[in-house]
This record gives structure tokens, C-alpha cells and sequence, in this order.
């Protein structure tokens, strides 16, 4: 077994490192207390090759491992996890998307503009009535021939205003469950489809997201991807390579958390010393230190499975119900370790505090993880 990671590994990981510190890290106070969309650094990170990462260069990819996505979404993650949830999403759900089941002509027509990041994407399950319960679609698709007509509202969708293309989940043949599902390429503009008013969010709050509504929406049929009724088979194994990402992210929380912790711990005296002296400091630390190791292997071993081609939905669940878990501990404990100052926002412990929150509930929530890892395990 090794733990090494190659030249190219480490290359990727300092391009990320440094990115997030020169680049995101400037504006990400401003960009969180004003809800402001990272237009211009996401531009960036699609020039740098971050949103298209395991693209195959024909479609204008990187052709870069899953493990070198999960250590550039550490390190972009630990300054801007707004910037992150883009890239998760971008990289994960909507280009490997249609990179692995779409037609070739879907391919050409969208990657090479996804994976450089000249437009973004979206992913649309969730509903008002759909979160965690994925079949419960009430969105339709209606089959006219040669193409659907789509009718309904999807909720809490990332790069809700800001995405061109739109992977959507919707309902065809009722009668038929999860197998009458279908998932259909909608672009920007098409008539009857608006995107509804921006939540305001506790955490990742420089990303857009918004309901979006389907009216009447014209899709051609070409657009379709799969076979029909492959909708929630495409949704679910596509979501289970996303849960690497979050999973990620929810390390790179955690990792910058800490690594601001330890800063600080060697800079702030009390009792008449710094406060990484006191032992009751030195054990928060130590113990972010090891639960952020633990997720990080969790995450890595989840994207070496997926490199390997082996099965790894429950690698994948498990990283996310863990890293995630350990984001909010290890962000609390950051803000603790900060006292006053943590809870203030030029500290940055916070808003990572704020953002944590979210890698528990998105691309499932933690008991959706434990459901895949319960059955997993039973079966
Ligand atoms: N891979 C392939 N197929 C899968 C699968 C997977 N990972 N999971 C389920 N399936 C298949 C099943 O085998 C089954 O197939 P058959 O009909 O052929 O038997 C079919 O799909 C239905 O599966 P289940 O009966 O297991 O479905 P269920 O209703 O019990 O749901 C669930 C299971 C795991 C709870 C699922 O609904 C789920 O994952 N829910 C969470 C949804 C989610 O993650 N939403 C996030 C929204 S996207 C987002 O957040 C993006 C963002 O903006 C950041």
C-alpha cells in the first residue's frame, strides 16, 4: 500500500494552494457578506483548468485522476468554499455527467465549454417536495414526439443564475418509479424557463442559489440523456462521484479551520504564554489534527477506487458522512481556539463555521449517506 502522492499530485495541489491564497482569498470576506457571485475567479479557475479537471483533453479537459480533484478542492476549500461548490458541482455532477452517459454529439457541444469554464452548469433534483426522497419527483417531462415538454419548480439549485446549462430530473412515466424518470439538458433561455429570487444562506453564501421554474419548457429530444427512464439511475450515480467533491470540500473546511487555529494558537498569549502551551489547546488540536487526516484518507481512498474503476458508492458515502461531521466539529473547535476574535468576520473561522454546515445537507444529507452504507452493508 502506498501513501505517496506523485509529482503531478503535488503540483496540482501547490497550483490550488497558491490560486486560493493569491487569488480567492483577497475578496472571499466581501464576497460572503454581500452575496457576491465569484464571476471573475471562477473565470480564472476555468482558465487554470480547475472546473473541467478529469475532462478528457478531447473535450477541452485537463485528463487530470480523481485524486488530484480531491486535493485541488482542498485547497480551494480551505479559503473559498463558495468557489468550491462551482467547481464541485461544474467538475462532478455536470461535466462527468454528460462525459459519461451523454452522446457524443451532447459531448461536443457542451465540454469543451464546461470544462474551460466559458459557461457553468447546474445540477437540478431537488424539489420542494423531493430532497432526500430523489423518486418523488413531481417535475414532468412529457414525451411529444421529438421532443418533452417540461413543467415544474426546482429548489436550491447551485449556480441557479449563473449556470448556461441545466442537467434536469423530471418525471415521465408515473406509473413506473424511479425507472419512468428521465434527465434532460435544458440551456438558458429556452421560453418558459425562469430562474426564481437568490436565497439568502447562512453558509457558502458568494455561490448562487435559487428555484427554478419550468413552464411549458420545449425540450428536444435530443437532449435527453440515456436511454429513456434512465433519470434517477443517472442522478444517483452521478451524485455518488459527486459526494467525493463535497466530501473534499468538506475537508478543505476543515483543514483551513485548523491550519488558521494553529496560527493563531502560536501568536495569542494568556496566562503569560502562547496559548498553544496550554495543554487544553494542545489537545483541540491534536485532535482536529487527527480526525482531518482520517477524512482526508477517507476522501482519497473514495477517488483511488474511482481511478481504479472499482465500486465506490460506499467509499464515497463514507467520506462524505465523515468529512463532513468533521468540518462542523473542527470549525467550532477553530472558532473556540480564536475566542472573541473567531467570532467576529476578519478571522475568517466563522464564516468557514457558517459553510460547513451545508456539506452535511447537500448532494444528500448525512442520513442519506448512512442509508447508502446501511444497505451496502446488509445487503
Ligand atoms: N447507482 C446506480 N443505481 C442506483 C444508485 C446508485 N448509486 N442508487 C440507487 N440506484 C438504483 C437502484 O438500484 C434502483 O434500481 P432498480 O429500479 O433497477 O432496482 C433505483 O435506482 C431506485 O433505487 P432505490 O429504490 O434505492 O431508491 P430510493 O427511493 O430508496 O432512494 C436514496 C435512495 C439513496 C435515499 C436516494 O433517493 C438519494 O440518494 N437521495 C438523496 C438525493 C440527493 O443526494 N440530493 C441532492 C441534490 S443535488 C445537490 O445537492 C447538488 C448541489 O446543488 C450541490
Amino acid at each position: 500500500m502506498l501513501f505517496n502522492l506523485t509529482e503531478e499530485h503535488l503540483m496540482i495541489q501547490k497550483a490550488a494552494r497558491d490560486f486560493a491564497k493569491d487569488v480567492l482569498k483577497p475578496g472571499v470576506i466581501e464576497r460572503d457578506e454581500h452575496q457576491k457571485f465569484p464571476t471573475e475567479e471562477i473565470k480564472q479557475m476555468g482558465e487554470l483548468g480547475f472546473l473541467g479537471m478529469m475532462v478528457d483533453p478531447k473535450y477541452g479537459g485537463g485528463g487530470m485522476d480523481c485524486i488530484s480533484y480531491v486535493l485541488a478542492m482542498e485547497e480551494i476549500s480551505k479559503v473559498d468554499a463558495s468557489c468550491s461548490v462551482v467547481m464541485s458541482v461544474n467538475n462532478s455532477l455536470v461535466c462527468w455527467g454528460i462525459e459519461t452517459f451523454g452522446t457524443e454529439e451532447q459531448k461536443q457541444k457542451y465540454l469543451p465549454k464546461l470544462a474551460t469554464g466559458q459557461i457553468i452548469g447546474a445540477f437540478c433534483l431537488s424539489e420542494p417536495e423531493a430532497g432526500s426522497d430523489a423518486t418523488s419527483q413531481k417535475t414532468t417531462a412529457v414525451d411529444k414526439g421529438d421532443h418533452y415538454v417540461l413543467n415544474g419548480t426546482k429548489n436550491w439549485i447551485t449556480n441557479g443564475s449563473t449556470a448556461s446549462v441545466y442537467l434536469v430530473i423530471a418525471q415521465t412515466h408515473p406509473e413506473l418509479g424511479s425507472r419512468g424518470i428521465n434527465a434532460l439538458i435544458v440551456e438558458k433561455g429556452m421560453p418558459g424557463f425562469v430562474v426564481g429570487p437568490k436565497e439568502n444562506k447562512l453558509g457558502i453564501r458568494g455561490s448562487d442559489t435559487h428555484s427554478l421554474m419550468f413552464d411549458n419548457v420545449k425540450v428536444p429530444k435530443e437532449n435527453r440523456i440515456g436511454a429513456d427512464g434512465f433519470g434517477f439511475k443517472f442522478a444517483m450515480q452521478t451524485l455518488t462521484g459527486g459526494r467525493i467533491g463535497i466530501a473534499s470540500q468538506a475537508l478543505g473546511i476543515a483543514s483551513g479551520a485548523y491550519e488558521l487555529a494553529l496560527a493563531y494558537s502560536k501568536e495569542r498569549k494568556a496566562f503569560g504564554k502562547t496559548i498553544n502551551q496550554h495543554q487544553a489547546i494542545q489537545f483541540k488540536l491534536a485532535d482536529m489534527a487527527t480526525q482531518i487526516e482520517a477524512a482526508r484518507l477517507l476522501c482519497l481512498k473514495a477517488a483511488w477506487l474511482k481511478d481504479k474503476h472499482l465500486d465506490y458508492g460506499t467509499a464515497s458515502a463514507m467520506a462524505k458522512v465523515f468529512s463532513s461531521k468533521v468540518a462542523m466539529d473542527t470549525t467550532i473547535e477553530a472558532v473556540q481556539i480564536h475566542g472573541g476574535y473567531g467570532f467576529v468576520k476578519e478571522y475568517h473561522v466563522e464564516r468557514l463555521m457558517r459553510d460547513a454546515k451545508i456539506t452535511q445537507i447537500y448532494e444528500g444529507t448525512t442520513e442519506v449517506q448512512k442509508i447508502v452504507i446501511s444497505r451496502a452493508l446488509l445487503q
